[in-house]
């Protein structure tokens, strides 16, 4: 940062001191120690010491009970409590008595470890008959006032890295029939947390594409009408359960049809309208027929 007061020896231009540490980031509400160290070659020329220096923040002078000179050279400023803190911390040094120098600025970043990110649940859409993505979400925690980054990990793959989000990651090709391990971990320059894990096999997860092609025919029967539809899910990856249901229109109670295992062809007895929903898992309701 700035240093204005210069010894100038041999044509060389150089400071007559620094700070460590030098851009620290710190957590809010934690106590710290900053140290302005004199370059001993400007001592004899410039008539410094220590205990002339004063330490600023912005433009304000930091009371001088939070000072310590430890020697001759080096002037230590505490802070119990960093909120009370801003960017730049300096060093000054009264030159002659009187006319006030800059030595040294730092700039100091002040913020919050990350918290553990919470309540991580996964779904894997179907996208096509071929894609299924998973996306998991959490909750990042509360802001952190730093860069922080969030990163979900799962065993033996790279991990995957949210674009543009803090709070969710979709990992394009997964694997099913396999018990996966994730994870969430954040990290910013004050720390690292990671939410607990996850175990799931994709496959129970997964919200499949909504069967296609409903129609309903009037069997052979006057009383009866077949159901029929496309699934979009080979029933050799997955199993599914189908619900169906039926109202007679204008009326507000459905009635269900026991559900049925992979199968793609109903008979049903009885209305003559109907409306139909069918779902797996509770996860939704996709089609819906009158
Ligand atoms: C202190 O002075 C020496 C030369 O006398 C120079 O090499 C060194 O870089 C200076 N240190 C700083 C921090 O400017
Ligand atoms: C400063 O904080 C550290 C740990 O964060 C603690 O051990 C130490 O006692 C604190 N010092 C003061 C003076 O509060
Ligand atoms: C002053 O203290 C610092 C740090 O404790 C040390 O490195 C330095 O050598 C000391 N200087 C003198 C002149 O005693
Ligand atoms: C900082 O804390 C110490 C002990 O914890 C106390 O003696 C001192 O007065 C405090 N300084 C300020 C400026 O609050
Ligand atoms: C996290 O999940 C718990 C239990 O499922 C719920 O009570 C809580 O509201 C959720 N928190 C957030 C921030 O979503
Ligand atoms: C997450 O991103 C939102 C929106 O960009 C932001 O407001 C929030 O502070 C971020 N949270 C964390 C912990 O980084
Ligand atoms: C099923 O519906 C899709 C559009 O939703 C259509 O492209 C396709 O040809 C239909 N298939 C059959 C067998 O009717």
């Amino acid at each position: 940062m700035q240093f204005f007061f210069f010894l100038v020896s041999g044509g060389l231009v150089q400071s007559c001191g620094h700070i460590i540490p030098e851009s620290p980031v710190l957590a809010l509400g934690s106590n710290f120690t900053a140290l302005c160290i004199l370059n001993e070659s400007c001592l004899d020329f410039g008539n410094i010491y220590a205990n002339q220096i004063i330490w600023k923040i912005k433009n304000k002078v930091v009371p001088k009970e939070q000072y310590r000179e430890i020697n001759r050279t080096v002037s230590s400023v505490t802070f119990n409590d960093t909120s009370s803190l801003a960017t730049p911390l300096t060093c000054n040094i009264l030159a002659d008595g009187q006319i006030e120098q800059n030595i040294y600025g730092i700039t100091v970043t002040i913020g919050l470890p990350p918290e553990k990110p919470k309540n991580l649940s996964c779904i894997v859409h179907q996208k096509s008959k071929l894609r299924y993505p998973m996306t998991c979400t959490w909750n990042p925690g509360r802001h952190t006032f730093l860069d922080t980054h969030f990163r979900l990990k799962y065993r033996c793959f790279p991990d995957c890295i949210p674009k543009d989000v803090n709070n969710s990651c979709t990992i394009e090709d997964v694997q099913f029939f396999v018990n996966l391990e994730v994870w969430v971990e954040a990290a910013n320059a004050l720390g690292k947390a990671e939410s607990d894990p996850l175990v799931i096999d994709p496959i129970e997860i997964v919200k499949p594409l909504s069967p296609r092609n409903l129609s309903v025919n009037s069997g052979i029967l006057p009383t009866v009408l077949k159901l029929s539809w496309e699934n979009q899910i080979s029933v050799a990856v997955m199993k599914l359960k189908f619900n169906i249901r039926y109202r007679i229109i204008g009326d507000t109670n459905w009635m269900q049809v026991i559900p049925l295992i992979s199968l793609a062809t109903l008979l049903l007895l009885g209305e003559e309208w109907l409306e139909s929903c069918l779902a797996e898992k509770d996860l939704g309701c996709w089609l819906t027929a009158s």
